[in-house]
This record gives C-alpha cells, structure tokens and sequence, in this order.
C-alpha cells in the first residue's frame, strides 16, 4: 500500500466512480485503459488518489445529486491535498458544463462524453497552469449536423478488462447518441445526434474480446435496434447482420443487447433472436407509459395498441423470450385515469421485469418547457411503488413457472451474499444468468466461473431462480 516517503517513481492512483447506464460503465472503461498507459492504477481508497474522476449521468435529477454531494465530500481532500487532479466526466459534464466549476470550484477538469479522448490531455495540463479545464462537445443549435456529429467523437479504441463486470462480460458501443428526442428525456442532448459505427469497427473489436477471453458480449446503444449503417459498397447493415457475423466468432458463447426502441423491433432481428442460439432470447423494450394521450406528449411515437401488437409478434416469433420494460410514472399530466391504464397494460403485459422511475423534470427538454410537473412527489411516490409491486407480483408468478425446469446458466461468480475466501477453491454460492437473462443462484465450486452450466430450478423469488448444479460438462462452449 502506498504510504507517505514511497520511491517518487512509483504509478499514480486513479479512483473512480461512475454512475448512470452501460454506456457509462463502458465509457469509464476506456478512459481507465487510457490512463493505465499514463502510468495510473486504479485504486478503491479516494484518500491516496492522485486523480478523482465522476463519471456522470443526468437522466435524472437524484443522479445529479448524487455526484454533486460526492463533489462536496471531496472538498477537503482537496484543500489538504491540492495537487490531487478532480474531474467531473459524462453526460452532467456535457449538460451543465462551466456550472459545475462555478458550484464546485475545487474541480479541475469537466469533459462531455463526446470528448473522453482529452481526459489525459487535460488531466496532465491540470498541475500545470494551462487555464483549459472544459472539453465539451458542441450544443445541437450549435452549426451544421456534420460539424455537431464530429463533436461527439467514438471512443472506442482501448479496452481495459479489469474494468468489466467480469473478465469474461464486455460491452460494445455500436450507436452513439440518440435522435428520438422524447420529451422528457435529456441524453439526445448530452450524447449529440445518433452514429451508428461501421460494421468493421465493431466485428474487430468483438474478435479482440473474444481473443481476451470474453464470452459475453453486449451491444450497446440508446435505441441499439435503430442500428442502421451503409457501408462503402452501398450494403445496408443492421442489427441482424451484427448479430450474424457475431454469432460466427469463435468463443463467443452469448450475445445481448440494449435497448430497443418499440417501433424499430423489425421481423429481420426477431428471426434472428430466433435463430441464433447464441442470442439471449431476452429483449428490453421500454413501454414508458400505458396511456395513449401520455405516451404522445411524451413523444413515444407509438400507441398501447402498436406496443402491445409488437410484443404479440416478439413473443409469437420467439417461444419463450423474457420481455423487459421501463416505465415513467407521474410525468406532466399524467391523472389517475391515465396512470391506471399504465397498470393494466404491466397486468396485460407480463414482464419479465420493469424498471419504474418517477418523472424527473430535466431543464433543457421539451417537456420541462412546454408542460407543467404536475404530479405531487408523494403520489409519484405512491404510484412508483403500487406499479413495483403489481410487476414484483407477475415476476414472481412467472419465475416459480422455472421450478421443476432445468436451465443453462453462464457462471458470472460469487453470488453477492456468499462469503468469498482467499485461495479457496470449495463450494460456494455461484450466480449467474439463464439464455432469458434471468438471476440463478446454485452452489458450486469457483472454477464454474465463466462456463455454461445446467442447473435444475428447485425454488424461486421475484428476482432470483435458486437451483442446483445438474452437470459441470461445459455445454455450449464451442471447441
Ligand atoms: N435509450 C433508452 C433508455 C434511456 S434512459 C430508451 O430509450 O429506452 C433509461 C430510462 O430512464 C428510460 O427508459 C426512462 O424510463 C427513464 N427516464 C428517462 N428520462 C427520464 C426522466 N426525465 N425522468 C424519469 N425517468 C426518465
Ligand atoms: Fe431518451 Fe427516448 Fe432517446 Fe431513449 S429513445 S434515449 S428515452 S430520447
Ligand atoms: Fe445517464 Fe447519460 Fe446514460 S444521462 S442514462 S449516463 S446516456
């Protein structure tokens, strides 16, 4: 451990923490992988950072807050340790941009997610007296769209492993950027205008995973089923085709990705779910609202009916594929008459799960401008939990339907309650994920990590299957 009169030739410790969705994790684990070349290792003890980085979400206001209160926490460290660099990186950095040094002068550097290439450019110049302390991308108003996409430069290069869920799980950006603009929704305008990345780029950095030893990969995009590219030769490629030629490399043995969009779920991608078996049949298709008139102020571009139409034809053209969805609660407008549609559309639906968030007013959108946040934080409150537990219910249902079956589990590690010790190599409590990407929890020994196992369901709760390990054969892995 590093401790005061070290050798002055010793790496520099970098802390970092990152908040909001996948794109973030991945995004923080490129600029650690940068950072590794500098000469930084990473470190979980912020008093003997040398740099403090946030890796920042705006989606809603409670993210904010939370790295703003982490920001004063680190006040004094600053002041006893001046030379320790802080920066603020992300979609907060893209959004509220010299304001987060006006409130929080102690901060060195603020840098956009389209700009995480400068970080070590900026991390280094911030010891010296260089005055550049913001790299931001420009604002959607801000010139033509070709000049505004080039500000959101792809950060894709480097990969760092130590950083991944798992040795074994990887993401992969094949969009960036959003161009649906709901509402209520700020990443259109901290991610820039929507890119998909050339087919390429992604095939190549899928078999550099795979050569790393990562089974699991994830496709990553706010609207990943948008996917659209036209090559060179004129060829359009799509979701499908990147699935296809992924689904060809050699030691990948499962394939995800997040998150569609309801009207971009088309029967070429469904078929291939269908068709490939190394495709988790497992889809996440944000709903957002059951109400017609909500779900046009929010600018979904679909009706219940359309939705629930495409969940008919997923679920037709998959047998057995888990569906998961979002929800906004209490946005502008929404009455009781509207919000219980939104029940009986999760009662309707079944699914595998859904995330409900309360509606957060995010300034710059067009929803915060054009309609009142009507809907009092405590009947947002209300309604949050009411619809958690009608989903809390279904999921439970449909998880005690597993009991009895037996599943194929990629071993992920250690379940979160199981005591981990040092060298031991016994039984242990083992988690890991079904083809549906539904949590099993089994004992085994601690070499089933990263392989394929089946596991007969003997028990289940809301959230968890509970089994037992039916053969350690290694069923799906590839030779
Ligand atoms: N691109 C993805 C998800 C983006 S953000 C998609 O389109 O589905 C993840 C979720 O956060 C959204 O699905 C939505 O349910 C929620 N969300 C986005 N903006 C919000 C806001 N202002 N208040 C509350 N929840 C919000
Ligand atoms: Fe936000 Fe809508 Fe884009 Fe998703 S599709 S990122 S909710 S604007
Ligand atoms: Fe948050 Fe940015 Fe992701 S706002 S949800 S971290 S794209």
């Amino acid at each position: 451990m590093a401790e005061q009169g070290d050798p002055p030739h010793q790496k520099k410790k970098l802390y970092i923490e990152t908040v909001g969705c996948q794109m973030n994790l991945l995004d923080s684990e490129l600029v650690v992988a940068r950072l590794r070349q500098d000469g930084y290792e990473l470190t979980d003890d912020i008093q003997q950072a040398d740099a403090i980085l946030y890796n920042t979400c705006s989606v809603r206001q409670h993210a904010e807050d939370k790295v703003y209160s982490a920001l004063g926490r680190i006040k004094r460290l600053k002041e006893k340790k001046p030379e320790v660099a802080i920066g603020v990186l992300g979609c907060m950095a893209q959004k509220d941009q010299d304001q987060i040094l006006r409130r929080a002068p102690h901060v060195d550097i603020v840098v956009g997610p389209g700009q995480l290439g400068r970080v070590p450019e900026l991390l280094a110049r911030a010891k010296g007296d260089d005055p550049t302390r913001l790299a931001v991308s420009r604002a959607r108003t801000d010139g033509s769209l070709e000049t505004i996409t080039a500000s959101f430069e792809t950060y894709d290069a480097n990969r760092e492993p130590a950083m991944r869920p798992t040795p074994f799980q990887a993401f992969i950006r094949v969009m960036m950027g959003c161009d649906k603009f709901c509402t209520y929704c700020i990443v259109p305008s901290v991610r820039g205008p929507e890119q998909s990345r050339p087919p390429v780029a992604i095939l190549a950095e899928a078999r550099l995973l795979a050569d790393q030893g990562v089974k699991e990969i994830t496709l990553l995009g706010q609207t990943v089923n948008s996917y659209r590219y036209r090559a060179p030769d004129g060829r359009i490629w799509r979701l499908s085709d990147i699935l296809a030629k992924i689904h060809e490399i050699e030691g990948i043995e499962r394939i995800k990705f997040i998150t569609n969009f309801p009207n971009d779920m088309t029967d070429d991608l469904l078929q291939a779910v269908r068709d490939l078996p190394r495709v988790s049949r497992y889809l996440h298709v944000p709903a957002q609202s059951g109400c017609d008139e909500i779900l046009k102020r929010m600018k979904r571009m679909y009706s219940v009916a359309a939705y629930e139409e495409m969940l008919a034809r997923t679920r037709e053209t998959i047998p057995g594929v888990a569906v998961s969805s979002d929800f906004i609660v209490g946005f502008c407008g929404e009455t009781q008459e509207s919000y219980e549609k939104t029940v009986r559309l999760v009662e309707r639906s079944r699914f595998k799960n859904s995330f409900i968030f309360k509606y957060s007013a995010r300034e710059g959108t067009r929803a915060d401008r054009l309609y009142p946040d009507d809907v009092p934080e405590l009947e947002k409150k209300r309604r949050n939990n009411e619809l958690l537990a009608i989903q809390t219910a279904i999921s439970l249902e449909d998880n005690r339907e597993w009991i009895g079956r037996t599943v194929e589990v990629l071993v992920e590690g250690p379940s979160r309650t199981s005591v981990r010790r040092e060298g031991w190599d016994g039984i242990d409590q083992l988690t890991g994920r079904t083809s549906c990407d539904r949590i099993a929890v089994f004992d085994g020994s601690e070499r089933l990590v990263g392989r394929m196992v089946r596991v007969a369901i003997e028990d289940a709760s809301a959230v968890t299957l509970f089994g037992r390990v039916e053969t350690t054969e290694v069923v799906a892995t590839p030779a």
